[in-house]
């Protein structure tokens, strides 16, 4: 089986190598990938999209995993430009994705569906923000389009209101766009995946996101500085109402829409007091979580998502460790507000953890920074002690200058 992923980052690696301890033993090949990656798989040498579909159709690639989101909403969408190829796509269509695409589309969605959300307007200029936000503080505002995680403002004030509606409709940051001032929730926050193959699913093993630069959850929204996955993360109650309330009605609210769905589909959920809400849809594993996810799988991920891909749902394919699984990122210097790179990364060697990059790159001098997040280093125990002792102790091997870490993964909001 051959076998494209498509992507570039820590998640990324972390699929590949997933796919690649699959007992089918399939043959792993990446676009753009990254030279991390392309150890396990090589590097698909395609000149934009039209070229990557050609060079999967000419070398006869079995199945197509879509990682990151952009490529899903890029020009026709990546599945559909497979399906058209007529190669196996997990990653939904075009349509499907735009629950993560436009915040306005996946409020509709949930709301057309009766699925537990938060309240929301939508707008489109300052004056109708302000209107909407009506004096309630803490507010939420969400530009309604990709942003590379950056289109979310939780608002304590008017003052930190204004300044975000200011990046969105005075200096555009994101450029067009509309926006939505949703209610302010407050919960636990928790990251539940889904596979989906048209009208069936199977939920697999919950994760906790580190959104926040710094220890205590404070400092500024990242792409996330760490996860923790575990069966344990949610009782067996709280699945079944995540389940019953929020992940069945959007399977059957994909199919009675008419969204082809077949792929990974990440349900961002807060816990509050009404009981679980849906914050953010992503059409995708997470990342950092499918770093932490990843080394928990069991079984045959290759043949899964093949199945899957081509409308044969086969949830006795893979299953979840019952232990812990722990991942810290390193951030480069500047991160979020910028990034650094070019700077030389040690002690990769001593480092016994499982290591993905997420922004690196090889030189004749070894490893160096290439991005905001750098690197995820994951492990892995039986219990969260265990797993979080040796994840920090492993991470702390590692450096770089300006090296950023929370030291509170696994520890805080557990
Ligand atoms: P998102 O990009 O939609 O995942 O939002 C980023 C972060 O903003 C989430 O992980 C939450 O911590 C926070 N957030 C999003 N929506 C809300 C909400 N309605 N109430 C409170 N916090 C929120
Ligand atoms: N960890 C959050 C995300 O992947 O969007």
């Amino acid at each position: 089986m051959k076998i494209a992923v498509i992507g570039k980052g820590g998640r990324e690696q972390a699929l590949v190598e997933t796919l690649a301890a699959s007992p089918c033993k399939p043959e792993l090949f990446t676009f753009p990938g990254s030279d991390a990656i392309c150890r396990t798989a090589t590097r698909i040498e395609a000149d934009g999209f039209d070229a990557l579909i050609q060079w999967m159709v000419d070398n006869g690639i079995d199945l197509c995993v879509a990682g990151e989101e952009s490529y899903l909403v890029k020009e026709e969408g990546l599945a559909n430009r497979c399906e058209a190829a007529g190669i196996p796509c997990w990653g939904p269509h075009k349509e499907s994705a735009q629950l993560e695409a436009s915040k306005e589309f996946a409020k509709n969605f949930l709301l057309r569906h009766g699925i537990p959300t938060g309240a929301a307007t939508a707008v489109e200029s300052y004056d109708e923000a302000i209107a909407a936000i009506n004096g309630q503080y803490p507010t939420v505002l969400k530009f309604d389009g990709l942003a590379a995680g950056k289109g979310v403002a939780v608002c304590p004030d008017a003052a930190s209101a204004e300044e975000f509606l200011d990046e969105v409709f005075i200096q555009k940051r994101f450029g067009a766009g509309r926006l939505l001032v949703e209610e302010f929730l407050t919960g636990p926050e928790i990251s539940i995946f889904g596979a989906i193959c048209d009208d069936q699913y199977l939920i697999l093993c919950p994760a906790r996101d580190y959104k926040r630069l710094e220890v205590g959850d404070a400092g500024p929204n990242t792409g996330g500085m760490g996860a923790v996955a575990s069966r344990q993360l949610a009782s067996p109650e709280l699945l079944k109402t995540i389940e019953e309330t929020i992940v069945a009605p959007t399977v059957r609210g994909l199919q009675a829409d008419g969204l082809p769905y077949r792929g990974f589909l990440y349900f961002g959920l807060m816990l509050t007091p009404q009981g679980p809400k849906v914050i953010e849809y992503n059409c995708r594993f997470g990342d950092p979580e499918c770093e932490a996810v990843m080394p928990l799988l069991q079984g045959d991920l290759a043949t899964f998502c093949l199945k899957g891909a081509r409308g044969e749902f086969a949830p006795e394919l893979i299953s979840f460790n019952e232990g812990w699984s722990i991942c810290c990122i390193l951030a480069s210097a500047g991160y979020p507000a910028s990034s650094h790179s070019g700077d030389i990364i040690s002690g990769l060697d001593d480092c016994q953890a499982r290591v993905f990059h997420c922004g690196t790159k090889l030189t004749p001098g070894g490893w160096v920074t290439a991005g905001g997040r750098v690197l995820a280093i994951v492990a892995q125990g039986d219990t969260l002690e265990a797993a979080r002792t040796l994840a920090h102790a492993e991470a702390a091997k590692v450096d770089f200058d300006g090296s950023q870490r929370r030291s509170d993964i696994g520890y805080a909001n557990m």
